[in-house]
């Protein structure tokens, strides 16, 4: 069959998009919570809700019964509060001593490991007139940060005998609790229930214990404690492929384009930098408006990763580029400019998810949606 080839009349099409499906993403904090209860749900939604944008996904996960939400760093708070959002907003890296007066005007809920910033907390505190909430946290394996698990009894009284401080956590994060079988995570929980214990028999309250992320909320029921911190399982993407099978986790997101130009090839014909891919057949080529600028990662293209275009799963071809990328529709195909084409999510009957991606690419479906780009608009269509 001849192609519709692209051109005259149409107006250009729209660039790429990601549709977050807000339902999702409260079935999959329903499933968490049942799945980690009696301990609450903290919605992580650092990083823009891992690209699907934060404000969206924190009402949509407090609405489901998320009662905490979780940032990395301070500015990622205040578009939150901005909203209107009053749930408390636990800080998940220690802020840098210049950002704690806007910590604390937000109200949020402070990590600690450096015991040197507690003094210029507790200034910050005092002159607020309101008593800092610090989360003191542990480092039992991680290291990458925390106090030393020794060390922890002695910042913990530094912080009860500050009238200006209130220790409202002690806490740990797990590094390998996406491999069920490591013994590690149960190594990690040991050091961290010890140090719970030298603070109970110094007498110090610890008002809420926690320690899991998404795998260790799923798989290790000993780590769910009081809260369970969950990203990648808010956003219904399972923390690894050896753990999809532990909830009914629903993707929320969607990557769409639409086609911007169809032409013909002839075999023998090659395509994009580098001219890398060589066509094998006669065919026909699609481009899509959206590149690795976008997120989609550059190599993709040489790796053939699939692109959903009429229902159909059809190979990326040649690099990305920038802006753009190419896709072998087949000589027989019916595609036309205007026609939506999904790189990560369900068209028809087939679905592409970031760990096919990250398969791939051999590395992890976070990176994969963290990468969706700035200039992407996010959608949130009402069902
Ligand atoms: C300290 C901490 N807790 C919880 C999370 C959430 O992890 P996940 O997305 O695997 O649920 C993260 C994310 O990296 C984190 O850094």
């Amino acid at each position: 069959m001849t192609p519709r080839v692209s051109g005259g009349g149409r107006p250009m099409p729209s660039r790429a998009w990601a549709e977050v499906d807000l339902d999702a993403i409260a079935h999959n904090v329903a499933q968490l919570r049942r799945v980690a209860a009696p301990a609450e749900v903290c919605a992580v939604v650092k990083a823009d809700g891992y690209g699907h944008g934060a404000a969206p996904v924190a009402r949509a996960a407090l609405a489901a019964g998320a009662t905490w939400l979780a940032v990395a760093q301070v500015p990622e708070a205040a578009p939150l509060r901005d909203l209107g959002i009053e749930a408390p907003i636990l800080l998940l890296s220690q802020p840098r001593p210049d950002e704690l007066d806007d910590a604390l005007e937000l109200d949020l809920d402070v990590t600690v490991y450096s015991p040197d910033l507690l003094r210029t907390l507790a200034d910050a505190a005092r002159a607020r007139g309101v008593a800092a909430r610090v989360h003191l946290k542990v480092d039992t394996g991680m290291r990458r940060v925390g106090v030393e698990p020794g060390d922890a009894l002695a910042v913990a009284e530094a912080i009860r005998d500050e009238r200006w401080l209130t220790l409202a956590s002690v806490w740990t994060h797990c590094a390998v609790a996406d491999e069920p079988d490591e013994p590690f995570t149960a190594e990690q929980l040991a050091r961290y229930d010890g140090v719970l214990a030298d603070l109970a028999a110094a007498g110090i309250d610890v008002p809420m214990r926690h320690a899991a992320n998404s795998a260790a909320a799923l798989a290790h029921p000993a780590a769910r404690y009081d809260l369970v911190r969950c990203g990648i399982s808010v956003y219904g993407i399972p923390p690894s492929p050896a753990l999809a099978d532990r909830a009914d986790l629903r993707q929320a997101v969607r990557l769409a384009t639409e086609v911007s130009f169809v032409k013909q090839v002839a075999a023998g014909e090659r395509i994009s930098y580098g001219l890398r891919h060589r066509f094998e057949r006669d065919t026909v080529v699609a481009t899509l408006p959206i590149g690795y600028a976008d997120g989609v990662f550059r190599r993709l293209g040489l790796l053939h990763q699939d692109v959903l275009i009429g229902g159909r799963r059809h190979p990326m071809v040649g690099v990305v580029t920038m802006d753009q990328l190419m896709v072998d529709v087949g000589p027989d195909a019916d595609v036309a400019v205007g026609d939506e084409a999904v790189l990560l999510g369900r068209q028809g009957d087939e679905r592409i998810t970031p760990d096919e991606w990250a398969a791939r690419l051999d590395t992890i479906s976070y990176e994969v949606v963290c990468a969706i780009g700035a200039r992407v608009e996010r959608r949130y269509p009402s069902p």
